[in-house]
């Protein structure tokens, strides 16, 4: 029996409207607008500003877009699946909470923990469960809010994260197209290098904890940097590699948007053009498990059917890993 694929059939993004430039924080830390976009490629991330909002605020709106453009009814979806590593809460899953607020009332619903790698992890999963045969229709949500866990005082890291969502539906394929491969990777000793401190079973908060800042982002830059370069152009490499794909027979790089230089050292590795690679970092920075399917929202249009597209992230944990898709519809 022929394999059948599980498809992107719909995509659906959004992204909060107040801009955190990076002039407004050079007013902030010491830091400039030369060294932010010369060492990372940010010229302005988004911010979620409002008492109570969270997470599944930004990813029920992804989803709802998504839904309206697919024309389907919430009630229709079988299964979502939320990566993120700034949950709601630490319990219920925040995919719960994106279900109750979207109306997805027949959905069973669970996160993913694989930081900037989340969202290949999602779609692995919800692309295996449509591959079974036992589920139709599979949302997978990609989503941060990582102004929640940055430290506004740190220069390192808070000219780097933005927040937004990310959503794509995943129905089973009618042809050829759809997830066709995809090669994951963790290794947890790499947790020394980005992680953070407080907060979990092993130190839960506390006053101390507060007040030493280690309920915000711990990562030491350089060495994370040194992993991401290789470990997501090794495998998107690898990737291609295993499925007989050359750089001509390739459409679009997706990579996660850490930081501009990783992103040309994986395309440089694949010998892929800069016009193949889809670049918002300047625009978003970097918003952990949304900056992928934020990447396929906005470039949507410019996706035809048969199109070959590597997705490719590297981050937290360590996790890393790549992603064929060939593309399974034309946006009108
Ligand atoms: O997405 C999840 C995975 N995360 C990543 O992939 C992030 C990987 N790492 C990076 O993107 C980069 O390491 C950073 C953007 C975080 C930092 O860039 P870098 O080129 O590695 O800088 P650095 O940490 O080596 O710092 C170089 C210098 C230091 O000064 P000295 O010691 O040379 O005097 C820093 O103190 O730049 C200084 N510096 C800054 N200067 C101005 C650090 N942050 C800033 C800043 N503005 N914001």
């Amino acid at each position: 029996m022929d394999k059948c694929y599980a498809a992107i059939t719909a995509v659906g993004g959004y992204v909060p409207p107040y801009k955190l430039t990076n002039q407004i924080l050079e007013t902030m830390v010491d830091t400039n607008d030369e060294w932010i976009r010369s060492r990372t490629g940010v010229e302005e991330r988004r911010i979620l500003k409002g008492e109570g909002l969270g997470s599944s605020d930004m990813g029920v709106e992804a989803v709802n877009e998504m839904l309206k453009k697919r024309g389907i009814g919430a009630e229709e979806v079988d299964c979502l699946i939320c990566a993120t590593v700034t949950p709601d809460m630490v319990f219920p899953a925040t995919a719960n909470i994106i279900c109750d607020k979207g109306g997805l009332k027949n959905a069973f619903s669970f996160d993913v923990g694989a930081a900037c790698s989340g969202f290949l992890y999602a779609l692995t999963v919800g692309t295996s469960l449509v591959e079974s045969g036992r589920y139709q229709k599979v949302v997978v949500v990609g989503v941060d809010k990582m102004s929640s866990i940055v430290d506004y005082s740190d220069r390192a890291t808070c000219i780097i994260f933005g927040d937004g969502a990310g959503a794509v539906l995943l129905e089973p394929a009618s042809g050829e197209e759809g997830v066709k491969d995809s090669i994951l990777r963790s290794d947890g000793s790499g947790r020394q290098y980005l992680h953070m401190k407080a907060g979990g079973s092993v130190k839960p908060a506390t006053v101390e904890s507060v007040l030493a800042k280690e309920h915000y982002i711990y990562q030491e830059g350089q060495a994370v940097f040194k992993f991401a370069v290789k470990g997501m152009a090794d495998v998107s490499y690898e990737l291609m590699e295993r499925n007989n794909l050359t750089a001509d027979d390739i459409a679009w790089l997706v990579p996660h948007q850490a930081n501009l230089r990783i992103i040309d050292a994986t395309a440089n590795r694949m010998n892929l053009p800069k016009e193949k690679v889809m670049i918002n970092i300047n625009k978003f920075g970097n918003t952990t498990a949304a900056t992928i399917p934020l990447c396929l929202w906005e470039w949507e249009n410019q996706l035809h059917k048969g199109d070959n597209i590597i997705l490719a992230a590297f981050g937290g944990g360590f996790t890393w890993g790549a992603t064929w898709v060939k593309w399974a519809y034309e946006t009108n």
